[in-house]
């Protein structure tokens, strides 16, 4: 009989998302009248750019004729829409990219699991907490770590707290690390880390021979001037860190799928006799053998997000789920519920109201307001006491869900 991966045995529970769904699923069938409001998984609502469908439809019509159609492409994404990403998105922050550092892919969740592929299973890593629970639990399942502890925490990783009192931006940890995690804007808090914050990393990182692995999924929700959207806006940047990108938020892509990846051609990592070794000729031999790109008409999509037309209407979607993180963030100040986040990403992070746990708030707002939230504790065991809610819904449904709460929950 075939071995399993028993890494896989020492995950705590099922992944967050689907176990919330089980119980909304068993929520709405027991309570079939009742009209339930998700602002749960960050899963946009709204539909694609005109400008994005139009040049869908024209890829898709591009695959019926034969001068035309689009077969294998390349594994690392058309050079034509990394280019457009580097000249829309990247030049604009002062950072220079080649088109052979960046990697376009089918999304970044898959991107910051994947990734791990290209580094030993020696190196120590450090995760926040809370934290996305993809960046934890893909560790767990490739054995970089033993049993979970009663609170939660695996051995063998470094967990840096991230809480009210640092501003949900973690501390550089006491001892050595290889890898370390960084999120900005932050899922699951809303928060974002400034230039001098993230060049305390990258100065340790460089310092430490230690990769970042920076989660940029949010960047295009930042609105407060200055605060970085790219870590290669940090000096030394590109000596350190690997960036993930994603068109899923920023462009309503969650059921589309398309990411990127940049790996620096100054990114190196040692072999096991201590040789440096490109981190970018490795990550590029592992997406040619693994991955055989993402789809054409997802790539002509994603380039159209950058267009003339595309950008304006997209940056239209992003301002009408900012103005909803805005209504959220004010409901719940009004309510006198202590939040954090919601000006710089699409995520609100707020204090359970009566010292609730997050899970017992979480069954409290669902059957006593019918909305659904993401607890706190499930992105780790620092997020206990607290909860999140998304402003990817729909306006009105989100006004309604704020009004929910502030009749229940209100002084
Ligand atoms: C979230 O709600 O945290 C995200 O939607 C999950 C994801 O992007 O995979």
């Amino acid at each position: 009989m075939a071995h399993i991966n028993d890494n896989y045995l020492k995950l705590k529970a099922g992944y967050l998302f689907p176990e919330i769904g089980r119980r909304v699923r068993e929520f709405t069938a027991a309570n079939p009248q009742a009209s339930v409001i998700r602002l749960g998984i960050g899963d946009v609502t709204q539909p694609l750019a005109p400008a994005v469908i139009e040049a869908f439809h024209a890829a898709v019509d591009d695959l019926a004729t034969t001068e035309n159609f689009a077969g294998y492409g390349p594994e690392q994404g058309y050079a034509w829409l990394s280019q457009v990403i580097i000249d829309k998105s990247y030049k604009p922050l002062g950072v220079e990219l080649k088109t052979s550092e960046m990697f376009i892919s089918d999304g970044s969740k898959c991107d910051c699991s994947n990734i791990l592929d290209i580094f030993a299973l020696d190196n120590k890593v450090a995760i926040g907490d809370p934290v996305y629970p993809v960046y934890n639990d893909t560790n767990v399942m490739l054995g970089r770590t033993g049993d979970a502890d009663e609170k939660g925490h695996y051995q063998g990783v470094v967990y840096m707290p991230c809480t009210a009192a640092n501003g949900f931006v973690p501390a550089l940890p006491e001892e050595k690390v290889d890898i370390i995690y960084l999120c900005s804007p932050n899922n699951p808090t809303g928060t974002v880390a400034t230039k001098e914050q993230l060049k305390t990393w990258v100065d340790y990182a460089n310092a430490h021979q230690a990769i970042i692995l920076f989660d940029a999924a949010y960047e295009a929700f930042i609105t407060t001037p200055g605060i970085p959207h790219s870590i290669y806006e940090i000096d030394g940047a590109k000596t350190c860190a690997i960036e993930f990108r994603s068109f899923s938020k920023t462009a309503g892509f969650t059921g589309v799928r398309c990411g990127l990846v940049v790996v620096p051609e100054e990114l190196t990592g040692t072999t096991a006799s201590g040789e440096e070794y490109s981190l970018n000729k490795l990550w590029n031999r592992r997406t040619t053998t693994k991955f055989n790109g993402a789809s054409y008409p997802v790539q002509k999509a994603a380039a159209a997000v950058y267009s003339d037309a595309g950008w304006p209407q997209v940056k239209a979607t992003i301002d009408y789920y900012m103005d909803n993180a805005r209504i959220i963030r004010e409901g719940l100040q009004a309510a006198g519920i202590t939040c954090y986040g919601g000006t710089d990403s699409p995520y609100i992070w707020l204090q359970t109201p009566a010292g609730l746990s997050s899970w017992d708030f979480f069954d409290k707002l669902l059957q006593e307001c019918h909305v659904v939230g993401t607890p706190g504790s499930g992105f780790g065991p620092a997020g206990e006491g607290y909860f999140r809610l998304s402003a990817f819904g729909d306006k009105d449904k989100v006004r309604e869900a704020v009004k929910r709460i502030e009749q229940k929950w209100g002084r």
